[in-house]
């Protein structure tokens, strides 16, 4: 599960999740970006606190944004080390193929637990020509497993697949040692991640949803309700009500009439 602040980690946690992602995602949902690449490293460790102060027993892990771990093997790590020192988190994930073998072997080998991503990659979606299903020709299919494969050597915990057709994250899965973890790759990966506010419909309406989303509960409706009664109640003045004032003793009361 993800989670981008203190109540949504608090809550993933105690809702029993084994992993939470404070993903870069959160520029959406957190932020009110348009899309993930205008995240920093310094917009996602402040959220990574947060995160990690709500969470007690889950395995955190933080999302490397975009141009905090391409330029250099050397810049990943460092990046890395901030992710866990100032981020409080236990591992960080990273998006691409086989091009970042050379980086992740880098950061296992300090001993920070690396999650890959393949498939749809967000911070790629320019050249990906958009949000788009990745693996559907045989080729391109191949070319993940091949991806899939050089993560596992790199030292990848596990990898996460997105927007992958449901037999090739299936196939993909069978193959490899590590446990895969699938958003919009079908259920035969080893695990699923959803974004926390799309599954718990803590959104307003407009935002584009991808096919995959099972939303379990309708927070943000549930929410206006709740404002919307408030309002009401203070205009008609049912709140607050006597239980929620503090009393005063009427000698006291007197006196200060007086
Ligand atoms: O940023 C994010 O939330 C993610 C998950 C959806 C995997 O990368
Ligand atoms: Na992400």
């Amino acid at each position: 599960m993800t989670a981008h602040d203190f109540p949504s980690g608090l809550v993933a946690d105690e809702g029993g999740m084994d992993m939470i992602l404070v993903g870069d995602s959160l520029a959406m949902v957190a932020l009110g970006m348009k899309d993930t690449n205008q995240v920093k490293l310094d917009d996602i460790l402040h959220h990574c606190r947060a995160v990690s102060r709500g969470v007690r027993s889950a395995f955190t892990i933080g999302d490397l944004p975009m141009g905090s771990y391409e330029v250099s093997p050397e810049h990943a790590v460092s990046s890395s080390i901030r992710m866990i020192q100032d981020g409080r988190v236990e591992a960080v994930k990273l998006e691409g193929g086989i091009e970042l073998a050379p980086t992740i072997s880098r950061i296992t080998s300090i001993g920070i637990p690396v999650l890959g991503h393949i498939g749809l990659t967000p911070q790629r979606s320019h050249s990906l020509g958009g949000f788009r299903v990745q693996g559907r020709t045989a080729a391109s299919a191949s070319k993940l497993f091949t991806d899939a494969l050089a993560l596992q050597n790199a030292g990848c915990f596990s990898l996460v697949l997105e927007a992958v057709p449901a037999p090739v994250a299936e196939l993909i899965t069978e193959k490899l040692r590590i446990p895969t973890i699938g958003i919009g790759a079908g259920n035969g990966c080893s695990g699923q991640v959803l974004v926390q506010i799309d599954m718990l419909g803590n959104f307003p309406e407009g935002r584009f949803m991808p096919k995959f989303v099972k939303q379990y509960a309708n927070v943000f409706e549930e929410s206006k309700k709740a404002m919307k009664q408030y309002r009401e109640d203070v205009r008609s003045r049912a709140y607050p009500a006597k239980e929620h004032t503090y009393p005063i003793s009427p000698e006291e009361l007197k006196e200060f009439e007086e």
